[in-house]
């Protein structure tokens, strides 16, 4: 019986605390990049796809990327099946954004090799609030197409 009046009080302690660290950091977003890949490039341009989640309660913005691939890697949505560069691409608060293909993607222009399958491609991601983000692109085939379900 004591055991489980200490067991309540505890947990009224700790749910306390995750409700005060909760309204401290809730003005940053928390980004997490995952699913990452690079089709294996046929020209001179490639794409890139990925997904990032905000668990955060404050929404950002993918500002630019960069690679030592390609001193110019662009952001691009599609727009009735035309591609088109953008600024900047939100992901809301609690929320994603997500690059596929079909839809919003990197475009990595001029590469400098051709990068094959098997190996990777490093890239920084850059955020208008939280800090870059650093990640391996793995390099599939071609046709790589996952499914996202
Ligand atoms: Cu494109």
């Amino acid at each position: 019986m004591n055991r489980r009046i200490a067991l309540a009080a505890v947990t009224a302690l700790t749910t306390g605390l995750t409700l005060a660290g909760c309204s401290s950091s809730g003005s940053a977003p928390e980004l997490k990049v995952s699913g990452a890949f690079m089709p294996q490039p046929v020209g001179d341009m490639a794409g890139g796809f990925l997904t990032v989640t905000n668990s955060g309660g404050t929404a950002d913005k993918l500002t630019s990327v960069t690679s030592s691939l390609s001193d110019d890697v662009q952001i691009h949505e599609t727009k009735n099946q035309k591609m088109q560069q953008v600024k900047s691409f939100d992901i809301p608060a609690n929320g994603e954004l997500k690059l596929e293909r079909g839809g919003s993607h990197l475009m990595f222009t001029a590469i400098k090799k051709q990068p094959e399958q098997g190996e990777t491609v490093d890239i920084e991601l850059h955020f208008e609030k939280a800090d870059p983000i650093k990640v391996e692109l793995p390099v599939e085939a071609q046709t790589h197409n996952p499914k996202q379900h």
